[in-house]
């Protein structure tokens, strides 16, 4: 490969996944893992397979689904971490085993307990037997920029004698700065003999602000891999920004003189795609990606940018994906101006859902004149999610004002026994009682934990996003739904929660009675 070549580790689905309210189902995640795979990422990391039974699907899932780029799944040093990846991994074409342990004497003393020279034996053994299943092996240092620097290069020199491909030095906690991050790097280069024989990769967490400063410092210094997530989501503060490393690298060229793969032109989809499915929005002011990233609000920058865009752009919206005339079609356009529309935006869809978002999209250009490409996504977010509907709404009715109590009037549609319920039921507010009014019908019992609405366009007929994450029996589900009525929008959304907790419920149920009819 060429050696300014940058290696793009998109760990969305592993450590993106794992942060709070970034829960992803499985057809959640493949959905995802497509929109990785356009963008042009050059490795997947798509789960942590030990970890729980969605894990290990969605690690299999993606594998079997996505063949261009290599496939990732993490592992501890443990022989059932290890086998349990690899199982997950049989159909990847491209498959890659990253175990891990950590090495700093903090998490040797108090979360291992065990001597550097019993966790050095470990990682040499984990990665001797990772590499009997597959020849592309990582191996990651956790807490890597907290560890003695001498016994850091003595393990990353055991584990490369042992076959290690791409050698991971983590700042798991987000605690290096550039200046120290650079000095690790340089001295593992110096000290380690057979470096050479292995990529080394970083992955920052951003607790100080630092991530992306310190995985450009970390390529400068000879780093070929980057380990990264769409709009930084992760652990605590989350990880080093995709979007942001390439861009960084793509404008400042003349300093950072290196290649990733990435079409950036995909980055604000994917962005927007991550979003939507988890329901959490990305900040205005985002580098990048953010709503704000190129509008120009004072009067002196709006004038230099009508002059010349470079005044005040250092890069174009387009260049991310960002369009902005962004008005496609109205109400009389016809099923095949949609479909070109949303081969224009990047999707394939076959008939039947070409169908169904047609049907969705003359719905909603009855209630407003002018559709968006952002509407149009909303449509397929909307309407396309896999989740089995249970309960469909049929009608909801609201009524609420300054001196009345709020109540609500729901008729839900029961697809299990093909039959329709309704009832009412009062609460705080229209949406309060129109949930206790499907809590009704359901007999399920949610925990409202979050609710967010925001409108996806602008205007009085703007189509209205609405996100809730409702805990059932101490699991937390997102639901989402879009409709330019906020009760409506408020109500589905909230029926897709319902809806995921009853086909988890159901699918818990059938790996019991498989695993109790195996055994
Ligand atoms: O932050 C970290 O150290 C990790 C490793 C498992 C790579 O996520
Ligand atoms: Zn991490």
């Amino acid at each position: 490969m060429d050696a300014n070549r940058v290696s793009v580790f998109d760990t969305t689905l592993r450590d993106g996944e794992q942060s709070p309210g970034c829960s992803m189902n499985l057809e959640e995640k493949v959905r995802m893992a497509r929109q990785l795979e356009a963008l042009g990422v050059d490795v997947i990391e798509a789960g942590f397979p030990i970890a729980s039974e969605d894990d290990f699907a969605a690690v299999r899932e993606v594998a079997r689904i996505c063949r261009r780029p290599t496939i990732a799944a993490l592992c501890r040093t443990t022989r059932e971490d290890i086998e349990r990846a690899w199982e997950a991994l049989s159909d990847a074409a491209h498959p890659r085993i990253h175990t891990f342990v950590a090495t700093s004497d903090i998490h040797l003393q108090y979360k291992l307990q065990k001597t550097r020279e019993e966790v050095l034996d470990m990682a040499a053994g984990a990665v001797r037997l990772a590499k009997s299943f597959t020849d592309d092996v990582e191996f990651s240092a956790e807490d890597a920029t907290r560890t003695d620097l001498d016994y850091l290069c003595r393990v990353v020199a055991a584990v490369i004698d042992e076959g290690a491909t791409v050698i991971n030095i983590p700042d798991t906690v987000g605690y290096t700065i550039p200046s120290e991050y650079a000095k690790i790097i340089t001295t593992l280069k110096e000290k380690v003999p057979n470096i050479d024989r292995a990529t080394l990769s970083v992955h920052c967490h951003n607790d100080l602000g630092l991530a992306v400063a310190n995985s450009l410092t970390a390529v400068a210094c000879g780093v070929r891999q980057v380990e990264c997530t769409i709009n930084g989501i992760g652990e605590r503060a989350g990880n080093a920004s995709l979007e942001e490393i390439v861009m960084a690298l793509r404008v400042r060229r003349d300093l950072m003189p290196y290649e990733t793969g990435i079409v950036t032109e995909e980055l604000y989809r994917s962005s927007q795609m991550l979003s939507n499915i988890t329901g959490v929005h990305v900040q205005p002011n985002k580098a990048v990606v953010g709503k704000n990233a190129f509008a120009h609000e004072a009067g002196i920058h709006q004038h230099g940018v009508l002059k010349n865009r470079i005044t005040y752009e250092i890069m174009t919206p387009e260049s991310v994906g960002v369009k902005t005339n962004s008005l496609v079609l109205g109400k009389h356009s016809g099923r095949h101006a949609l479909n070109k529309k949303y081969e224009e935006m990047g999707y394939q869809l076959s008939r039947p859902e070409l169908d169904k978002a047609y049907k969705l999209f003359t719905k909603l250009a009855d209630q407003k004149k002018e559709i968006f490409e952002e509407d149009l996504l909303a449509i397929l977010q909307d309407g396309f999610a896999q989740i089995p509907e249970r309960y469909k709404l049929r009608a909801v009715q609201a009524t609420a004002g300054t001196s009345t109590l709020a109540t609500a009037l729901v008729t839900l549609h029961d697809t299990g026994n093909d039959g329709a319920q309704t009832h009412t039921a009062a609460g705080d507010g229209p949406v309060a009682a129109v949930y206790e009014a499907i809590d009704r019908i359901t007999g399920l019992n949610g925990n409202l934990i979050d609710y967010t609405v925001r409108s996806v366009t602008g205007g009085p007929d703007a189509v209205g996003e609405v996100f809730v994450h409702v805990e059932f029996d101490g699991t937390s589900y997102t639901g989402k739904a879009a409709s330019t009525d906020i009760v409506d929008g408020s109500a589905r959304a909230y029926l897709n929660a319902v809806n995921k907790a009853l086909y988890a419920r159901e699918r818990k149920r059938a790996i019991k009675e498989e695993a109790a009819s195996a055994g």
